[in-house]
């Protein structure tokens, strides 16, 4: 679909890339967290730098080879990612938020192991920032924003409202449904939508998916 032979079309610009999922303590031992597996992330990272880029990776746990060449900030936590991507967002061009973010935590973390008792038992949840919303409402001038989205049902209409809701020039949805796309395989079938238009791109590899993404928004910073 995408050739895989890049030109050095992203030389001097910075792209700040977030890729996996987060993980929010309960206590020493358990943890929430969600199926990300980071592969859409990475695969962005990998072809960003190959194309010149200077490309920094704010990442969740995953079990993917780090990139050569890429600015590597692991995280755990979403409020680590937070303050980490409001670090590196600061001097970016392009940001790539296709981490998949808790949105809720434990509003306590146990100090010591949770015993399990006769009773059932309950865990309080509060929300954790909206990363990608905060850099829409603090965007540095000419930066450009793409969010990602997973969604099961509604699709297209559920990632333009989270693209108005949190300003962003572009988002790149998924839908989990399919098979062949989504969190752990290393394809995709992704809808790239701006104010403008829809991009339905068709079930490709995780890197031409990233090497398209990287050209639409090329396309749109170039308008
Ligand atoms: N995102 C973020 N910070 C959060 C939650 C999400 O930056 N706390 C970002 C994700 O990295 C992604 C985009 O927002 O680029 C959309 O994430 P998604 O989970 O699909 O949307 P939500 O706004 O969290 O809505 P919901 O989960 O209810 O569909
Ligand atoms: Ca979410």
């Amino acid at each position: 679909y995408r050739d895989t032979a890049y030109e050095k079309d992203l030389t001097g610009k910075k792209i700040l890339v977030t890729a996996g999922p987060t993980r929010e303590a309960i206590d020493p031992v358990r943890y929430i967290t969600n199926h990300s597996s980071g592969k859409m992330g990475y695969a962005l990272a990998r072809v960003a730098v190959a194309r010149g880029a200077d490309v920094t990776l704010v990442t969740g746990p995953t079990e993917i080879k780090k990139p050569m060449f890429v600015k590597i900030v692991p995280v755990t936590t979403a409020k680590e990612m937070f303050e980490a991507v409001k670090e590196e967002a600061a001097d970016a061009d392009i940001v790539c938020k296709a981490a998949a973010v808790a949105d809720y935590r434990p509003k306590h973390i146990a100090d010591e192991k949770v015993k399990k008792s006769d009773s059932e038992m309950s865990l309080e949840l509060e929300k954790t920032d909206d990363i990608l919303k905060y850099l829409g409402e603090h965007r540095k001038d000419g930066q450009f924003l793409c969010g990602f989205s997973m969604e099961t049902e509604n699709m297209v209409e559920n990632s333009r409202k989270k693209l108005e809701k949190k300003k962003l020039d572009m988002i790149a949805a998924n839908n989990l449904k399919v098979a062949g796309a989504g969190f752990q395989g290393d394809t995709n079938q992704m809808t790239l939508i701006t104010k403008e238009d829809e991009t339905a791109l068709p079930m490709i590899s995780k890197e031409e998916t990233a090497a398209c993404i990287l050209d639409k928004i090329l396309e749109c910073m170039n308008k």
